[in-house]
């Protein structure tokens, strides 16, 4: 039987499911999370959809030794193969694809809305499938931008350089006129104020996490799963396939609070 107490596991291939924890953290204080960032094998985007597979299974497993009462995919590149491991799974697991494509058809007014992400998203076509199942007259632009995780793993998130290289990734865009844009990499919210400094404030930049806690809230309320409060601050845990130290920096400065440590495991033992 699964434990209201116990925490939800949070994944992504390194700093950027963060984003999504620490909205979780923000809408749901009480919750204990075990964070997992595959920073060994960061990023995801490049690589095919059988590696990516292999890959969230290897770690669904290893959620599984720390006993989750559920999983939040907090990465859209593995969370737009998650049917194919859903079954990996033995708890309740949510991705951040379907909440960000619902929150973009509730936000535009012209009906168009633009998508970044990387390689493997776009290639997939989730948010356009997702989109049109909600919205069939909603049309949606889609641009790779390959490099922005390099750079924001780098900790470039407030960089002329970076700033230029978005500027190029959206231009064309900016051309066909969207008023809502998916930032649908979990990376991308650390280059917030760089998309709004480009693209002005007429385009509604959608961060998936936002619908996506609200979501894990729902999930847990419906199988009684909400931890009780007790009156200490919940003891989160981080987990990295690689040097523990960098993300432990990276970490207490996204989440705005020192995580303490990190622990880093063999992710390749849990296939
Ligand atoms: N942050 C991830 C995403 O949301 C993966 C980025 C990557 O590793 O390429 O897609």
């Amino acid at each position: 039987m699964i434990s209201r107490q116990a925490p939800v596991g949070v994944f992504d291939s390194g700093l950027g499911g963060l984003t999504v924890a620490r909205e979780i953290m923000r809408q749901l204080p009480g919750e204990r999370i075990v964070y997992f960032g595959d920073t060994a094998r960061v990023p995801y985007g490049s690589k095919s959809r059988q590696t990516v597979l292999r890959y969230s299974r290897q770690i669904v497993n290893f959620l599984k030794t720390r006993e989750v009462k559920a999983i939040v995919v907090a990465c859209n590149t593995a969370s737009a193969v998650l049917e194919d491991f859903r079954d990996a799974a033995d708890v309740p697991m949510i991705g951040v694809v379907k909440p960000g494509a619902f929150t973009a058809v509730h936000s535009t007014s012209n009906k168009k809305v633009g998508v970044i992400g990387t390689e493997g998203l776009v290639n997939s076509g989730v948010y356009i499938d997702y989109i049109r199942e909600l919205d069939p007259e909603v049309e949606v632009f889609q641009k790779a931008c390959p490099l922005l995780v390099p750079l924001v793993e780098e900790g470039w998130w407030h960089d002329d350089i970076t700033s230029e290289v978005v500027q190029r990734y959206i231009n064309g865009l900016k051309d066909q006129g969207i008023d809502t844009l998916i930032m649908g990499c979990t990376h991308y919210p650390l280059l917030r104020s760089t998309f709004r400094s480009l693209l002005g404030e007429e385009v509604t930049l959608i961060n998936p996490a936002y619908e996506t806690s609200r979501e894990l809230m729902r999930l847990l309320e419906s199988h009684n799963l909400s931890r009780i409060p007790d009156n200490l601050p919940p003891k989160h845990e981080f987990y990295v396939s690689d040097d523990p130290e960098r993300f432990v920096d990276f970490a207490s400065s996204v989440l705005k609070f020192d995580i303490g440590d990190a622990e880093k495991i063999l992710i390749e033992n849990y296939d």
